[in-house]
């Protein structure tokens, strides 16, 4: 047996056992790390995830007591990973806090987090389970949502049906209507703070934005705009500390807009434009983007997208019985939504989206992107990774912020329209027909 990085670090991080090591190579005839990878993998004792890892030198691969399995996202706040519990063995999420935010603001805020969503106990909010520290590293571990959120589910698969959109939002509606009657404001509803589970489940996530809607005083945070400008409520945005449920229901009007036509409400322009266009103009008219809308379904949306917070619909049950009537059918989302293996990212290249990470997970201050549709509340993937280059590393979080958030998205982009091909097919075939008639012509010529 070779002593290749990929065994020496799957032997340290405590994964794999040298025995196992063995066994395998006796098994595969082989010692080929990548051969041996994979059967480990095949086997069931170590994840892709791990195993890329492992490959690149990287060891330190639990949490506490939570053995990481996989990367799930990056958001504002910090990494988001799957891990199992080292005794329980139950699957969750566990959100961090990366070592380059950890200032004693973020901490704060993160520590709130915790608090609060230890408290809410609810079917349509993500239930927490734990939180705790490694290290410097600060942790939060929730209930594990599969499938997606609702931003990912528009961005791949596009609009809404009537009916689906009202099933994920209508239970969206319930879950912040359960927040607001113990007092809690979410002030980040979002898309992708609505988790979307295959069989149809919604789940309101990050309710840790949300302050206590009395006792503002003692967070730090309460005078400033929290949140993605695309589903800012005009009051948030006039005054962030006298906001109220009402705000909530706003930006679940934007929520339900972008739902049922991919397009946020005041798409292009910067956060300051976005913010000016909440407060004094209305939106283009859904009907625009999706034909098939009914009138009741549009009036629904305005409602809850009117600009004075007292003529709004006044609860989130209220909104929640509105869309009852559009719940008709089941949902069972049919594309694929199961999370692709993620390839590791090559060590030391940045994300293509460039390093505008903005405190928390305020996103206000995000540089607008031309052609922007919206949705794209996590498009400023951050790279704090940067500690990637630095190789292995036993004290960190395996970095991987230096990864699109949607490597198909990022595929796209990198991959333009073939004008040049489309060009060259029409000439061929005007050239081709032009000298086909010009044979047709002498042939035919007295
Ligand atoms: N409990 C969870 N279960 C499964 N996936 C989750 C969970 N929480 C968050 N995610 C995924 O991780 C991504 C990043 O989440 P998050 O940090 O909450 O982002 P943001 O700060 O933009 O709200 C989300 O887009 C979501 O798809
Ligand atoms: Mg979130």
């Amino acid at each position: 047996m070779d002593n290749s990085l990929f065994k020496q670090s799957a032997i340290k991080s405590g994964l794999i056992s040298k025995t196992q090591i063995e066994k395998v190579i006796e098994k595969v005839e082989s010692d080929d790390d990548a051969i041996i990878a994979a059967t480990l993998v095949k086997s069931g004792l170590i994840t892709e995830y791990q195993a890329q890892q492992l490959h690149a030198g990287r060891t330190k691969l639990t949490l506490g007591p939570y053995l990481i399995t996989d990367w799930i996202g990056q958001g504002g706040m910090g990494q988001v990973f799957k891990a199992v519990h080292n005794v329980m063995g139950r699957e969750c999420a566990v959100k961090v806090l990366p070592l380059e935010k950890s200032t004693a603001l973020s901490r704060d805020s993160f520590a709130r987090e915790i608090r609060l969503q230890a408290g809410l106990d609810c079917p349509y909010v993500v239930r927490a389970f734990d939180a705790g520290q490694d290290g410097n590293v600060h942790y939060l571990v929730t209930e594990y949502i599969p499938g997606t959120d609702l931003r990912k589910l528009v961005r791949r698969g596009g609009a809404l049906s009537m009916s689906h959109a009202a099933l994920v939002v209508s239970q969206a509606a319930r879950g912040l209507q359960y927040a607001h009657d113990i007092g809690l404001i979410h002030r980040d509803v979002k898309p992708g703070n609505i988790l979307v589970t295959p069989d149809g489940r919604a789940k309101v996530s990050d309710i840790g934005l949300a302050t206590w809607s009395m006792g503002l005083d003692d967070d730090p945070r309460a005078g400033k705009i929290v949140g993605t400008a695309d589903y800012l409520s005009p009051e948030q945005i006039r005054n962030p500390r006298s906001i109220g449920p009402a705000s909530d229901i706003y930006s679940l009007g934007c929520t339900l807009y972008y739902t049922v036509t991919g397009k946020v409400p005041f798409p292009g322009g910067d956060s300051k434009s976005k913010c000016k266009r909440h407060c004094e103009q209305t939106p283009w008219h859904p009907r625009k983007f999706a034909p098939d809308l009914s009138e009741d379904f549009v009036d629904t949306i305005a409602d809850m997208m009117e600009k004075d917070p007292a003529r709004r619909i006044a609860s989130a049950a209220e909104v929640a019985e509105r869309l009852e009537s559009w719940c008709t059918t089941s949902f069972e989302v049919d594309r694929p939504i199961e999370r692709q293996a993620w390839t590791a990212p090559p060590i030391g290249i940045e994300s293509e989206e460039g390093a505008a990470s903005v405190e928390g997970a305020s996103e206000t201050s995000r540089p607008p992107k031309a052609g922007e549709d919206g949705g794209d509340e996590n498009a400023q993937l951050s790279s704090l990774g940067s500690g990637a280059a630095s190789g292995p590393s036993d004290s960190q979080l395996p970095p991987l912020l230096d990864q699109p958030v949607d490597p198909a998205m990022a595929r796209r982009r990198r991959r333009p329209f073939p004008i040049g091909f489309f060009v060259g097919l029409l000439l061929g075939i005007l050239i081709g027909g032009l000298t086909a008639l010009f044979s047709v012509r002498e042939y035919l010529a007295p």
